[in-house]
C-alpha cells in the first residue's frame, strides 16, 4: 500500500489545493493532508479551523485523512512511516523554492523522504491563499477560488 503526505499551511484551503488533493488521492492508496502548525507565522485561521475546513472539503474522498503537525516534515513523515511528500507546482517561481525544500528533506532524511510534484491545473495556476485573503479583505468575489463555506469563514474574519 502506497501512502503520501500533502503538507501545507492551507490558510485557507483553496480550489488549487483541493485539485492537488483529489488527484493525489487517485494516485496513492492513502493520502494524509497535514496542516503545519507554524508558531513563527500569524495565520488567519487557527490550526483547528484549517483542519475542520479541510475535513469538510474532502469529505467525499474516503482515502484522505486530515491531520496537523509541528516541527520538521521529515520527523513527522518518519513517525507516520510515510516516505512521499506531495507538493503542487504552479509556476517556475514555485519550482525554485520547492526544489530547495525537496532536496533538503531528501538529504536530511537520508533519502527516506521523496517529494512528488503535481502541476496545478491551469484553471487554478493563478490561485494562492494569500491572494484569496487579500481579495476577501476588500470584500471582493472569491467564489471561484474557494468552496462557499470557506468563503463565508473568510469574510467572517474580515467583518
Ligand atoms: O503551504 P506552504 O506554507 O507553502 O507549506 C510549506 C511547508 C509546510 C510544506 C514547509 O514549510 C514545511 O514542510 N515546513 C515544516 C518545517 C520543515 O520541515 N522545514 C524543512 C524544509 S526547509
Amino acid at each position: 500500500m502506497k501512502a503520501a503526505i500533502y503538507p501545507g499551511s492551507f490558510d485557507p484551503v483553496t480550489y488549487g489545493h483541493l485539485d492537488i488533493i483529489r488527484r493525489a488521492s487517485e494516485i496513492f492508496d492513502e493520502l494524509t493532508v497535514s496542516v503545519l502548525n507554524n508558531k513563527t507565522k500569524t495565520p488567519l485561521f487557527s490550526v483547528e479551523e484549517r483542519v475542520k475546513m479541510l475535513k469538510e472539503a474532502t469529505s467525499d474522498l474516503p482515502n484522505v485523512t486530515i491531520d496537523s503537525f509541528s516541527g520538521l516534515l521529515i520527523d513527522y513523515a518518519a513517525k507516520k512511516n510515510i516516505n512521499v511528500a506531495i507538493r503542487g507546482l504552479r509556476a517556475i517561481t514555485d519550482f525554485e523554492y520547492e526544489l530547495q525544500i525537496a532536496q533538503t528533506n531528501r538529504k536530511f532524511s537520508d533519502g527516506k523522504l521523496d517529494t512528488v510534484f503535481l502541476t496545478t491545473s491551469l484553471e487554478y495556476a493563478y490561485l494562492s491563499s494569500s491572494t484569496v485573503k487579500e481579495i476577501a479583505s476588500f470584500n471582493g468575489d472569491i467564489s471561484e477560488c474557494v468552496p462557499d463555506f470557506v468563503g463565508r469563514m473568510i469574510y467572517e474574519k474580515y467583518r
